[in-house]
């Protein structure tokens, strides 16, 4: 495809080509009437990344719901962590940094299958759905404290996560919107890899979808319930 040499290359925006410059500006643009959707869907393989060391300071580990509720009452962490009643059904969990008692960067993790609802960059209605093979968990709603950032605390965040088997996982996956390359190069430094660039265009029925061939090899359903047409690229 003629696009994916500008949306599959881009390690950070600062390094962006002039060109890929003009076609992210393009795409925010178009982004907000809400009728694409573009994102890199991005990979670790089982069993990789499993030793990265975190920043001296910081406490990694994963908070069950009481203990949220609890830093959410306190003021310790950022109230767009999320709701700790999502910890209750078994399928999600979420691992924090800690430092002097402060969550300051936080990963959530769901297993079997994320909802298209739950798995969009702008519009909601352009989610994508995916259904996870056993041993995968995919990570969504990550972020960290301006002021911790360039610390490399989510990368540290996977690696606890793939280590403890955190949601069952041996093997991560994301989906990231291809401009945000800070979110990008966080997670390229456990050493994930792009499967390709997932695109939803359209409104309501009036769908296209383009799905990477590489994610089916792995097992991965992709916009599964998405409607409209679709195709492998
Ligand atoms: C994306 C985000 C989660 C990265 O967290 P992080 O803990 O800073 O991750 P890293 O330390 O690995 O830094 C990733 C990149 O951020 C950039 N960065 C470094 N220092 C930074 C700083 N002080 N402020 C902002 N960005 C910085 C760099 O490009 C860095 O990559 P590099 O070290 O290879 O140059 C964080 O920037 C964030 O919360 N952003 C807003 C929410 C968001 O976009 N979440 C992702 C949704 S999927």
């Amino acid at each position: 495809m003629t696009w994916s040499p500008l949306v599959n290359q881009i390690p950070g925006s600062m390094e962006m080509s002039p060109l890929q410059r003009i076609a992210s500006l393009l795409y925010r643009a178009v982004r907000r009437l809400s009728i694409l959707d573009v994102t890199r869907l991005m990979h670790l393989p089982p069993n990789a990344g499993e030793s990265l060391p975190v920043a001296d300071g910081y406490e990694i580990r994963a908070l069950p719901a009481g203990e949220l509720r609890e830093l959410i009452a306190s003021q310790r962490v950022d109230t767009r962590v999320g709701d700790p009643g999502r910890l209750y059904d078994g399928r999600h969990a979420l691992v924090v940094a800690l430092r002097n008692d402060r969550v300051v960067s936080y990963v959530w993790f769901a297993h079997e299958c994320v909802e298209a609802s739950d798995n969009f960059s702008r519009a909601s209605h352009l989610g994508t759905s995916i259904d996870l093979p056993d041993g995968s968990a995919f990570v969504y709603n990550a972020w960290t404290d301006p002021e911790h950032r360039g610390r490399r605390l989510i990368a540290a965040i996977l690696s606890f996560a793939v280590r403890h088997r955190v949601a069952g996982a041996c093997a991560l996956l994301t989906s990231i919107d291809w401009t945000n390359g800070r979110s990008i190069r966080a997670f390229e430094h456990i050493g994930m890899i792009s499967l390709g660039t997932v695109v939803r265009f359209g409104w309501g029925p009036l769908q296209v979808s383009l799905i990477p061939r590489r994610a089916q090899s792995l097992g991965v359903r992709v916009g599964a319930g998405a409607p409209g047409l679709k195709f492998a690229c």
